[in-house]
């Protein structure tokens, strides 16, 4: 658990850096209708939650620095008998003030009146345009009410930066508390990968493997997925993002499984493939054995000072390499890689950024270099090689083998931790397991 105390220091620092003349306004994600009546589970925007812990729709968070009446200045819903009756209790704001430290709290529809005394005097508004439409709409009929009273003295705010720059920086670098969180996440996804090699079955749904994973997140109190999880097999496997999970799995197919549960809103990220009846193909083997070579190589590369495309870097030499000794690529290494012919069989990155978000915030490169690794920065490592059977000119026998392997990686002082290390990765281990 994030203690209270970390969200107000996180608060604090964020109003170290913005300064006195900056006022950060964040407003809660809408909910969103899935049909008639019914709505999709609720889930807080990944910043406002990590500068309060808040997590209730209908919420705007504001830091103002040196407001007399109080810097943390939460807007959210009252309370509500009736409401509370049919969905459960809100913190209102008296809860706002004493559950989560805020200064000052008023209702949600208290928002509008009272923004242009806020923005009034400040410089630089720190809001994320393009998110909310109709919050952007409020936002720019309060700079404009400010402006209509110009001959009165009154200055509207003459900058609008996105939160970006400040906030996501200080995301990216996780703090002992959160790494325990991702460690958890981790650990939970780990058991989940486990359940679904030891219940594979040739014939089974890909959605019942999908179930199995989902009850081992939801047993250990990650109720939910940190993204919709990919169960492929056979040609599926090829699918980068395939998450129709409807397919009979088949006998002598591969099994791609890219799952990983949220917990305490933290992600883990974890992919893992290995074989539907339990034994690898010497097809599937070769290719399997480059994969987890590149991916070994990969982690190694991930450590301090390292900057970003260090692991693409070897993730790639030994993934044409690979290819090249088995004749699914001809020429020589340095041309191959120079040229990407890699590309068609490993099209995307080395991994992420992953926190409260699986595809986590903060820059990659900074002043147009890279950024080096530094402790506390958690990334994922996750080679692939897919061979769809419409890439031309390779022989059939490599048709829809398709194999990732991620793992989640925190950098620290001494070289990384491996938050996924649970879930077997060797062609041996993932075959004892299934035996
Ligand atoms: N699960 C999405 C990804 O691996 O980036
Ligand atoms: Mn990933
Ligand atoms: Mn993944």
């Amino acid at each position: 658990m994030i203690k209270m105390t970390e969200y107000a220091e996180r608060r604090n620092e964020l109003m170290q850096i913005i300064g006195p003349t900056g006022i950060v306004i964040l407003p809660s994600y809408p909910t969103a209708r899935r049909n008639s009546d019914c709505e999709y589970t609720y889930r807080p925007h990944s910043d406002l939650y990590y500068l309060s812990g808040f997590e209730e729709p209908e919420t705007v968070l504001i830091l103002a620095p040196n407001r007399a009446e109080g810097e943390f200045i939460l807007f959210n819903r009252t309370r509500d008998r009736a409401r509370e009756i049919w969905d459960g209790l809100r913190a209102g704001q008296q809860g706002a003030c004493e559950q989560y430290g805020a200064d000052e709290s008023f209702p949600i529809s208290d928002l509008e009146s009272m923004l242009p005394e806020l923005l009034e005097g400040r410089e630089e508004v720190h809001y994320a345009l393009g998110n909310d439409k109709s919050f952007d709409q409020t936002l720019i009929n309060t700079l404009n009410k400010i402006r209509g009273k110009i001959r009165s003295g009154l200055n509207a705010p003459l900058v609008i930066m996105d939160i970006t720059e400040t906030l996501h920086e200080m995301r990216l670098v996780k703090s002992p508390a959160e790494i325990a969180l991702m460690r958890k996440a981790a650990e939970i996804s780990a058991q989940a990968h486990i359940r679904a090699m030891t219940y594979c079955k040739p014939n089974m749904n890909e959605y019942q493997l999908e179930a199995e994973i989902i009850h081992e997140f939801q047993r250990n109190g990650a109720r939910h997925c940190a993204y919709s999880p990919i169960v492929g097999s056979g040609a599926n496997s090829c699918i980068l993002h395939y998450v129709t999970n409807d397919k009979i799995i088949k006998n002598g197919d591969l099994v791609l499984v890219d799952a990983g549960c949220e917990y305490q809103y933290y992600a883990a990220d974890i992919t893992r493939t290995f074989p539907a009846n339990g034994k690898f193909s010497p097809e599937q083997r070769a290719i399997y054995e480059i994969v987890l070579a590149s991916q070994l190589a990969g982690l190694h590369a991930a450590r301090m000072g390292a900057e970003f495309p260090a692991m693409q870097h070897a993730i790639v030499k030994i993934i044409t390499q690979g290819l090249l000794d088995l004749g699914i690529l001809k020429g020589h290494l340095d041309d191959l890689i120079a040229e990407e012919a890699y590309f068609p069989f490993y099209m995307h990155k080395s991994g992420h950024w992953l926190g409260l978000d699986v595809h986590d915030v903060g820059r990659y490169k900074v002043d147009g270099k890279w950024r080096q690794l530094q402790p506390g920065m958690v990334l994922t490592v996750e080679p692939g090689i897919y061979i769809s059977a419409d890439i031309p000119g390779v022989n059939e026998k490599w048709h829809n083998i398709g194999v990732r392997i991620e793992d989640d990686v925190v950098i620290t002082e001494k070289g990384n931790d491996i938050l996924s290390k649970d879930v077997p990765k060797s062609i041996a281990d993932i075959e004892a397991l299934m035996a």
